[in-house]
């Protein structure tokens, strides 16, 4: 079973917070382990990766690990050579000392090692795709910039969430190949803010092959984006009206992208993009109301009797239905904290990348299956992949 502290390391690692972190006092003496190991995150040209230093008497060395690998090298370095761990984020300095049977006590002290804007903050600052000062065409046409690339303060949160978004496409660029066009579709598009960032980080700034896919049920805003592309000139990016559902002019897709496609909208465009067999989905739900109508579960009615509590508890499982079976399908799935929730409550991003692996994951449709029975949950994203599944059970 996970532990808490465990979970804390795959949140800090996962949600960018770790600014350093100090491995120290070897659980053996006679071992080949280094005294001391540092850990901090680094942004290279492939992505987020987190650096491991190794310190031992008379040199150091070093290797640069996956981001989304990170966290359980970080574990097991701790559970196997060391007792303590100082773990430095924008909220505390998080002590955690293990005794002689390896349970683990944390201790947070008030942060020492700057804000959000040090360590992996400060490392993506530096290369922000879309940095103040410097003008980025689309953002001025979209009102977010003037012509000399100052953000206007009432697009100040627009401007930090597609900033955001653009981070975490970078973290996971790595998934993508690299050998041919990449074809990625905007699901629910609608004034397409991060469908024209996409084309800007990809085509405009890293040169690459693309063909990028805008979808929405509103002509109008279609419309408005494809004369926007045009007079941009992003002749690989095309904005098209019609139903996720429906869309059927793709055999293949290697990126899908959702950002607060309403209910089960989001679940038709995670359907799409596992028959596309996308190495990447990037999905923000939102509205999700499906479960509302269908959760009941006796044990849990200090929940499901408040409207409020039921109606978050509803949208919270919705999620963890989609990313479960997202893991069945063979995809590592994250949730991350989108922006910051002072920001919009519509918050949470699954981050999905293919593995290698074949097949499905019996472990997590048997996690799953419990977890649906005891909601007494019928989800749309299972509906929708019906065929896919081990064995249908009887709903
Ligand atoms: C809240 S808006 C978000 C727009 C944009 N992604 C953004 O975050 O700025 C949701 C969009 O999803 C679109 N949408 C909802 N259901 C859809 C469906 N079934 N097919 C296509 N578009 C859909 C709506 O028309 C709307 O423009």
């Amino acid at each position: 079973m996970t532990e808490q502290w465990q979970q804390d390391i795959h949140n800090w690692l996962s949600n960018g917070e770790l600014l350093q972190a100090t491995l120290s006092q070897l659980r053996r003496k006679d071992g080949d382990a280094s005294p001391k190991t540092v850990i901090r995150p680094v942004q290279l040209k492939n992505g987020l990766h987190y650096q491991f230093e190794y310190h031992f008497a008379n040199k150091v060395t070093h290797d640069n690990v996956a981001s989304d690998l990170a966290a359980d090298r970080f574990i097991e370095l701790l559970q196997q050579n060391y007792r303590q761990a100082l773990v430095k984020t924008p909220e505390a300095d998080v002590q955690l000392l293990f005794n002689k049977k390896g349970k683990a006590t944390l201790l947070a002290k008030p942060p020492t090692g700057g804000s959000r804007t040090a360590g992996l903050q400060h490392n993506r600052q530096k290369q922000r795709v879309l940095e103040e000062g410097k003008a980025a065409p689309f953002l001025v046409e979209l009102g977010i910039m003037t012509p000399e690339g100052l953000v206007h303060a009432k697009k100040q949160d627009k401007y930090r969430q597609i900033n955001r978004f653009l981070e975490m496409v970078t973290d996971v660029l790595a998934y993508l190949p690299n050998d041919r066009e990449l074809t990625i579709v905007d699901f629910g598009c609608g004034k397409s803010y991060l469908t024209f960032a996409l084309y800007h980080l990809l085509a405009v700034e890293q040169q690459r092959a693309i063909n990028i896919i805008g979808l929405d049920l509103k002509a109008d805003v279609i419309a408005f984006c494809s004369q926007l592309a045009d007079k941009l000139g992003y002749d690989r990016l095309r904005f098209l009206v019609g139903d996720i559902a429906e869309y059927e002019e793709l055999q293949a897709a290697d990126m899908v992208v959702t950002l607060h496609a309403c209910d089960t909208a989001t679940d038709a465009a995670l359907a799409k993009a596992v028959n596309w067999g996308a190495s990447v989905i990037m999905s923000v739900p939102c509205c999700q109301h499906e479960l509302f109508r269908q959760i009941s579960n006796d044990t849990l009615s200090p929940i499901l009797s408040q409207g409020l509590l039921k109606e978050r508890f509803a949208a919270l499982a919705t999620d963890a239905a989609r990313g479960t079976l997202l893991e069945v399908l063979g995809y590592k799935v994250q949730m991350l904290e989108f922006v910051d929730p002072e920001h919009t409550p519509k918050n949470l991003l699954i981050r999905a990348v293919r593995s290698e692996k074949q097949g499905l994951s019996m472990k997590k449709w048997e996690q799953y299956e419990q977890f649906r029975q005891f909601l007494n949950i019928s989800p749309a994203f299972e509906h929708i992949l019906a065929e896919r599944w081990p064995n249908r059970l009887e709903k």
